[in-house]
Order: structure tokens, then C-alpha cells, then sequence
């Protein structure tokens, strides 16, 4: 229906006959002319049409913002002084012999052009949201991420397989969503938290290389950078260490970086122990752009008598750290307040500080409300681990590990923002030998820190059940700017190792077989050592589009609720169909559910 795009309208075409197909960006009166820019997923023309052209002219009155048209007409220059420069297309226009209203269009719920709509607004007219440049730009570039993702890995010589949506649970660590079976009542299929399972099942049937772009589902609380339904690159390789498979997935982003922004980023990553990580920063995925360290007082505090650091000290996976911010003694009261309540968020009881006004002054230099509880000494064993400055300030966490590294690890993290600390452009770390157990406080047993296929650093398999905190596992993460972009690890391929680390989990043998046979026989028919990672498509294309949520570079994403605002899906059914499925609801369930 169309000759071209209108971003092909230019100069060149001067005097040629054109027909352009698009939507009416915006509809001008000009006394007797009347202006329409016509806009295609290419770009814009401005179309003009005379009074002379009557019939045009009639429909072109009839016209509102986003009718649908196909516009014919002559290309020719604009007059002198209405050019517009920031257009491919800007100094022509279309001048209209023919119009057709192809899609007639009732005023929009919001305007296109206007930033700040409320997202629930955008995400219920989603097809209306998707035509802002922005969100255009976004799946454009998304587009040409995976294209370029499975140009890179067919070159590197990896098969793109795909694998079931309908299937077992596979263990990532989120819920399952679960399908109901008609065929088989009372039985349900899992959607997969990752294909990670049949990826294995691919190396064992000698396929070498796979790849695979790919829809995971994960039943989990959600984030920005969290959706219930995401996209994985998705790899493994028979054959490898860890080196070969960091080399193809750190190569991959490099080469993404170079392709889509023109960016090196630095060649190796860097890589950090696990341990140090959480030491330094509190988190596994640290933002080195960042330049805020914790400094360990666990040791130190066990001597002192000030019982909340002397407790925190003395807990089996307790942990005492401090949080030097150079320059912080200048913090208002309000401003610490308002850093203790955010701790509070991630359990923190307290946020002891202390400003170090004068260290030359010795005591009389600190100001803080614990200085009172330490000893002098231990003070100035502070001071010098956190190698603190006069004008700093510190803040201080004792609690379970796990709460001092979640509430000083993300006050590292709105601190840098808060005061613009941030350094560089981008900050990618590998994050290596992670523990291959953690302890669910919850759930009082250990569990797989990555997933329960993961191989085990050590060749003494009973030291995994007697010693599980100190098992390091052939994992590694990439982190990117502070997000985890991607993880993977060297699997386990023999059957007794398997069983060993099902053992040290607590998983009986009886409920191994019952939830993997296929993967624990699979091991006994000739099983190549193997590994691979997988990223996180959505979490990389938003990085690369700057976008602050992977709503943003997803088409139809959801929302908090994991709900479609759009299709207004989950929906409920007809009462026929559950009983297809001999499913029967409690009564009440559902009721009065706004959705989503
Ligand atoms: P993992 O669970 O670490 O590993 O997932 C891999 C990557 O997927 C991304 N990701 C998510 N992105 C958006 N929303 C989510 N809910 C979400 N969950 C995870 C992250 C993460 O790094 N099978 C293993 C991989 C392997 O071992 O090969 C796995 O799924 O960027
Ligand atoms: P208190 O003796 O309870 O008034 O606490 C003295 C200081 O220690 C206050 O500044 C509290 O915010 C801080 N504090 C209390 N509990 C903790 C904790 N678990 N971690 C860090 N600081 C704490």
C-alpha cells in the first residue's frame, strides 16, 4: 500500500509521486491549508493539502490525531525558513493529491507526547504506549540485541534447540506455575523456571553446543528488574571448564557492548571471590561503580561490653561492619534518620554512627551516640581498618550476617546515589566461587545457593554433608552496574556425585527419583562433563537502553501483581472447564479479586 517510509522522503525524491501509509502525529489549520504529519515506525513527513484538491481537502478537515491514512502526493521543497532540521524528512514535504481514511481513531486516553503517564494507564492501552519513540526505540534495539546474540553464538558453533514450556518443576528456587492436565486429572505440568534440566539432557545426547532465547516463569515477589515471565539467552557446552564458558559469555556481552553502543568495555572482566564480595560490599552483585566499602568488625566487637555489637559478634552467622562515607560528617540529623529507617526495610535494628570530626582530637574528635559504649582502643582499631578521615562519617550494622550485609549493603547503594558517588560508565565483575550451599533460616535446612546441579568445587563428596558451609561450587555470576545479568556454573555429570549433593540438601533418595529420574539415568548412559549460563535478556536490554525497569523493554509485561492490565489476564474460567480439569474452587476463593 505504501512506496515508502517516511524517513525516505528527502531531497532526492523532489518531484517524485509518493504514497505514504501511517498515523496523523498531529492535524494544523492554516487558515484555508491544512497541514498533517504523517508518522510511520520510520519517522515523520509533513503532508500539506490545498483547498484546490477538494476531495483530499474534505477528508483531510475530517481527520483527528491518529487517524490511520494513505496519503498520496508530489515530494517538493519546503519554502524558505519551515524547514525542520531534526527530521530526515524535513526540508520536503508531501504535497497531497489523494487521501484514504484507512482507521478512524476516537480521542486517546492519554496524550503520545507527554512524559509521566501513570504506568497502570500505559500498560491497560499498552498498544497506544508502544507507539512512543521511546518504547519504539526500546524494541528496536531489543530486536537487534537477540539478533546479534544468535548471529555470535551460531559463529562460536552453538544449536539453537528449543525446549518444552509444558513441563516438570524444575528447581531455580522461585514457585511454579503450575498447568492443570485434562487428559490426566489431578496431575499438572510446571512452567520452567529455566530450561536448565533439558539443556543438561541436550550435552548427555551429544549435541556439543545449544543456545536457546528463551521464556522462563518464575512465581517470585517482583522488582524492577524482576518479571514472572522473562527471557533468558540460555547456553551450555559439553566439553568446558569454567574458563571456556566465562570466555563465550563475557566475549558475547562485549561484542553487544561494541555492536549496540560502540562501548569496549574492558577486556578480561574483572573477577571477585564471592566471599570478598559480601565482605566488601554485602551483596553478590556489586556496583563497582560505586566506590563505598564495608569494613569487618566481627572480631573486634567480640571483646567489647556494648551488648548490641558484643551479641551480634557472638551469633553463629553473625556478622559487626561499618560503612565509611568520606565526607559524611556533614550529614544532618534528618538525613541519618532517615538512612536508619531505610535499614529498618532490610530488618536492621539500629544504624549506629559515628563523625569523625578530628581524629587528632582523639576522643573528643569523634561525635556519635556509641562512642560512650567502646573502648578507646577498639575506637581507634576502627578508625584505622575503615582508614577513616576527619570529615567522615561511619555507619555501623550488628545483626545476623544476612541483615547487616542486606541493610549496610543497600545503604552503600542509595548513599552513592544520594550524594552522586557513582563512577564510570560501566562496571562488569565476575562474581566466582560461591558458596554451593546457604542456610534457609525459614526453613532451618541448607539449600542450593545456585541450583542443585551445580558441581562441587572439592572431589571429597563427604565433606559436602559434613561440612556444607564451607563447599564451594563451580558457579559463577556476571554483574553488571550492579544487576545480576547472568549466572551459570560447571554441572555436576556422574550420577553418585549427584546423589551425594541431593544427600547433603536432605533430598532422600526416594524423593530424587521421583522428581528427576530422568536426569539421574540420563547421568548413567554416558554423561559429558558440561556447563553453561544463561543471561538475563530483559536485564541487559534495559541496561542497554538506560531504561529504570524491564517493563520498559518488554512489550506486554506485567505488573507488580503479575497481572496483565491489558487482556486483564489471570482471568477466571467457566465453571465447565474446571470441571474438564476436576478442579473444584472453595467457596469464596476469588470473590471480590480487583484484577490484577
Ligand atoms: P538464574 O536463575 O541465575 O540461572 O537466571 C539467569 C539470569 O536470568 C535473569 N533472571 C531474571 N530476569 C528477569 N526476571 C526474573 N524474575 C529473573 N530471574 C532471573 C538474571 C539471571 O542472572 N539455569 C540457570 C542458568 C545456568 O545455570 O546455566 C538459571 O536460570 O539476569
Ligand atoms: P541503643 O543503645 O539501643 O540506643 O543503641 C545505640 C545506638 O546503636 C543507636 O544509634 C542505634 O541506632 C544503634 N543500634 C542499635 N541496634 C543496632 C544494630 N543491631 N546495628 C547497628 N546499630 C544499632
Amino acid at each position: 500500500m505504501r512506496s515508502h517510509y517516511c524517513h525516505q522522503i528527502t531531497e532526492d525524491r523532489v518531484d517524485e509521486r509518493v504514497t505514504l501509509c501511517g498515523w496523523v502525529q498531529r492535524r494544523r489549520d492554516h487558515g484555508g491549508v491544512i497541514f498533517l504529519d504523517i508518522r510511520d515506525r520510520e519517522g515523520l513527513v509533513q503532508a500539506v493539502v490545498d483547498p484546490e484538491q477538494a476531495d483530499a481537502f474534505a477528508r483531510a478537515e475530517d481527520c483527528r490525531n491518529e487517524f490511520v491514512l494513505q496519503v498520496t502526493g508530489m515530494v517538493r521543497r519546503r519554502p524558505a525558513g519551515t524547514e525542520n532540521p531534526g527530521l530526515a524528512s524535513g526540508r520536503v514535504e508531501v504535497q497531497v493529491e489523494k487521501i484514504q481514511i484507512l482507521g478512524r481513531a476516537e480521542p486517546l486516553p492519554f496524550p503520545l507526547e507527554e512524559d509521566g503517564i501513570a504506568e497502570n494507564l500505559r500498560l491497560q492501552y499498552r498498544y497506544l504506549d508502544l507507539r512512543r519513540p521511546q518504547m519504539q526505540q526500546n524494541l528496536r534495539l531489543r530486536h537487534r540485541v537477540t539478533h546479534h546474540v544468535r548471529n555470535y553464538l551460531d559463529q562460536a558453533g552453538f544449536l539453537e534447540v528449543e525446549t518444552p514450556v509444558l513441563t516438570r518443576s524444575t528447581p531455580e528456587g522461585a514457585r511454579d506455575y503450575l498447568v492443570p492436565s485434562r487428559t490426566q486429572p489431578g496431575h499438572f505440568f510446571a512452567l520452567p523456571q529455566s530450561p536448565q534440566l533439558f539443556k543438561q539432557l541436550l550435552m548427555v545426547a551429544g549435541f556439543d553446543r545449544y543456545y536457546q532465547i528463551t521464556k522462563c516463569f518464575r512465581d517470585e515477589d517482583l522488582r524492577a528488574d524482576r518479571q514472572p515471565e522473562f527471557t533468558q539467552i540460555d547456553l551450555e557446552a559439553s566439553f568446558v571448564s569454567e574458563e571456556d564458558v566465562m570466555a563465550v559469555g563475557e566475549g558475547l556481552v562485549r561484542s553487544l557492548f561494541q555492536e549496540i553502543l560502540g562501548i569496549t568495555l574492558p577486556t578480561p572482566f574483572p573477577r571477585m571471590r564471592y566471599t570478598d564480595a559480601m565482605n566488601r560490599f554485602g551483596v553478590d552483585r556489586p556496583d563497582l561503580r560505586n566506590p563505598l566499602e564495608l569494613t569487618e568488625l566481627t572480631d573486634l566487637m567480640r571483646a567489647v561490653e556494648f551488648k548490641v555489637f558484643r551479641q551480634a559478634a557472638e551469633l553463629p552467622r553473625g556478622r559487626v561492619a561499618c560503612l565509611r562515607v568520606p565526607g559524611g560528617a556533614t550529614l544532618s540529623r534528618t538525613q541519618i534518620d532517615a538512612y536508619t529507617e531505610f535499614s529498618a526495610i532490610y530488618g536492621a535494628k539500629g544504624l549506629a554512627w559515628i563523625k569523625v570530626n578530628e581524629r587528632s582530637q582523639g576522643l573528643a574528635g569523634l561525635q556519635s551516640p556509641i562512642v560512650k559504649f567502646l573502648p578507646e582502643e577498639t575506637l581507634a582499631q576502627i578508625l584505622v581498618r575503615s582508614g577513616a578521615q576527619d570529615g567522615d562519617i561511619l555507619f555501623f550494622g550488628a545483626d545476623r550476617a544476612k541483615v547487616v550485609n542486606e541493610s549496610l549493603g543497600n545503604l552503600r547503594n542509595r548513599i552513592a546515589a544520594d550524594l552522586g558517588l557513582l563512577q564510570g560508565d560501566w562496571q562488569p565483575v565476575w562474581i566466582t566461587d560461591f558458596p554451593m550451599f546457604e542456610f534457609d533460616e525459614k526453613e532451618n535446612r541448607w539449600s542450593s545457593t545456585h541450583h542443585p546441579f551445580t558441581s562441587p568445587q572439592t572431589d571429597d563428596l563427604d565433606s559436602l554433608q559434613q561440612d556444607p558451609a564451607n563447599a564451594l561450587a563451580r558457579a559463577y555470576d556476571l554483574v553488571l552496574n550492579g544487576y545480576e545479568v547472568g549466572g551459570g556454573s560447571i554441572r555436576i555429570h556422574r550420577a553418585d556425585v549427584q546423589e551425594k549433593v541431593f544427600a547433603a540438601l536432605g533430598i532422600s533418595p526416594e524423593e530424587a527419583r521421583e522428581q528427576f529420574a530422568f536426569l539421574l539415568d540420563a547421568l548413567r548412559y554416558g554423561a559429558p562433563p558440561h556447563g553453561g549460563m544463561a543471561f538475563g535478556l530483559d536485564r541487559l536490554v534495559m541496561l542497554l537502553t538506560g531504561s529504570d525497569s524491564i517493563r520498559d523493554v518488554i512489550a506486554f509485561p506485567k505488573t507488580q501483581k503479575a497481572g496483565c492490565l491489558l487482556t486483564q489476564a489471570p482471568s477466571k474460567v467457566a465453571d465447565r472447564q474446571l470441571q474438564e480439569l476436576g478442579i473444584r474452587l472453595r467457596p469464596g476463593v476469588g470473590d471480590g479479586l480487583q484484577n490484577p
